[in-house]
């Protein structure tokens, strides 16, 4: 693993709860991770958003903040940052990123109108529908194959998008949408290459094209690494040409951007620019401030510049290939290429006793908490599936990696927790849906056992801590 380009200064403790205590949370959390006290829980890779360290740069910044409604100068320091990062135009801040989706999809999707975009993300979809639109998924096949070792199964399928152009008139299609470091296919890049024809046939087509730039830093490390001719180029200056083949992008700004709160909807088309200002005023706050404060707009401006890092983004990416390298040398079934922001385990493959209809991968984060208190996020059909649809795609465990915050021990402690509970796998029984609600069920969905979780006789033998 590469050394970190940061040490610890600030420590926050954590304990891990025993294992009857750890059964009852997990009880009371009606088996969701969602539902856990965060003090219940030991390593927390529930999520890698709003969970990273500051920087001392982040935090002395944040003493600057003009908390002013109007004008602030906090502003004007993150529009600079974005500008010079990224090279948008037009910098609207709002809370978070899915305030950003919110304000797009107000802007660009009609009742009727298409998104075409390589695999959905939750918020990403919801607020398309919300707005009467219809998402079509465009990603490459190899996105939906964990097994696949393809490079960048990020990619948009020129094929499919190209039909989807075709079939319908330019104002029927809202916006092509590029996510980096696909979130639900296990954090996988697309490349330059790919994203430069999908910029021709946006531009052949008259539609825009908007990049989800939430993971863009990961994916432009991939794109260094992975794309042939791409080795050589800067770090900074290859996000920037990512950036620049884009008419706008969202950013939840939680991920690559190491603060806990904040969003940016950033456009290059200025009468769109003024609409979506109209809109901010609505919905999140002065376009000044879009719904955060005056020092959170400053930790933001200094996190962008952060996020450029190479060092800082090379670190945190070979934290999931340290993780991910331990489970496979295991035998435990992950999806591969190893992502940017995480580890996915495959509970299809973890748990073949489990049929997809009693949720294998909810079940499997409820046993990794259970087995050793490591939070996890379930990304299969409870997040997945669609209305009444019948659903058999991905069926994944997100073993997420804040950024900054856990050692290479505690990783290696999460190994071990995996481990431990693939080994009594026969041990995780199905789950039973008691309460869905209407919308991203899984965010506060109900579980109900179908059998006993880890016996506790044997899940007693406490894995050692680091
Ligand atoms: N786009 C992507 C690719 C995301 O991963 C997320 C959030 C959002 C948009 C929405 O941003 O949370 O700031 O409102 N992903 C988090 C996750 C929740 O855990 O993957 P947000």
């Amino acid at each position: 693993m590469t050394a970190p380009p940061w040490k610890i200064k600030v420590v926050e403790p954590i304990a891990l709860r025993s294992e009857p205590e750890r059964r009852r949370a997990l009880e009371e959390a009606g088996y969701n991770t969602f539902l856990l006290h965060s003090d219940d829980v030991f390593v927390d890779l529930l999520t890698d958003s709003g969970t990273s360290a500051l920087s001392q740069e982040q935090r002395a910044a944040m003493e600057l903040g003009d908390e002013a409604y109007a004008g602030s100068r906090s502003f004007f320091r993150l529009e600079q940052a974005v500008r010079e990062t990224y090279g948008y135009r037009h910098v609207i801040p709002t809370h978070q990123g899915r305030g950003a989706e919110h304000l797009l999809a107000k802007l660009l999707v009609e009742p009727g109108s298409i998104v075409a975009s390589n695999l959905y993300f939750t918020t990403s979809r919801e607020h398309v529908e919300l707005a009467g639109g219809v998402w079509v998924d465009v990603s490459v096949p190899e996105a939906s194959d964990p097994l696949s070792a393809h490079p960048f199964k990020g990619n948009v399928d020129l094929e499919a998008l190209g039909h989807v152009l075709a079939a319908c008139a330019p104002e029927l299609i809202a916006f092509v949408r590029v996510e980096a470091c696909l979130n639900m296919a296990g954090g996988q890049p697309f490349s330059l290459e790919n994203l430069a024809r999908v910029r021709e046939l946006t531009l052949e087509h008259g539609v825009p094209l908007i990049l989800d730039a939430t993971r863009i830093s990961e994916n432009t490390l991939f794109v260094k690494d992975r794309e042939p001719g791409e080795a050589g180029r800067a770090f900074p200056e290859l996000i920037r040409a990512i950036a620049e083949l884009s008419d706008g992008a969202v950013f939840s700004s939680k991920k690559d951007h190491f603060v806990p709160i904040g969003g940016v909807l950033a456009l290059n088309d200025d009468e769109l620019a003024e609409r979506a200002r109209e809109l901010v005023v609505v919905y999140e706050g002065f376009p000044h401030y879009g719904g955060i404060a005056g020092h959170d707009m400053e930790a933001l401006a200094q996190g962008i510049r952060e996020s450029a890092d190479e060092a800082t983004v090379r670190h945190y990416v070979s934290q999931s290939a340290y993780l991910g390298g331990l489970l496979l040398e295991r035998g435990i079934p992950i999806v591969l290429p190893l992502g940017a922001h995480a580890v996915f385990l495959d509970a299809k493959r973890f748990l073949p006793h489990v049929s997809q209809e009693e949720f294998p991968a909810q079940a499997l984060a409820a046993a990794l908490y259970l087995a050793g208190g490591v939070r996890s996020m379930e990304r299969g059909i409870v997040s997945g599936q669609h209305g009444d649809e019948p659903y058999d795609g991905l069926e994944l465990v997100r073993l997420t990696i804040p950024r900054r915050v856990y050692t290479q021990e505690h990783l290696a402690y999460v190994a071990d927790v995996v481990t431990g509970v693939f080994e009594r796998r026969d041990q995780v029984p199905g789950l039973r849906m008691t309460y869905e609600p209407e919308h991203l069920r899984f965010f506060q969905a109900r579980f109900e056992a179908l059998g006993v979780f880890l016996e506790p006789s044997v899940a007693v033998a406490e894995p050692s801590t680091p």
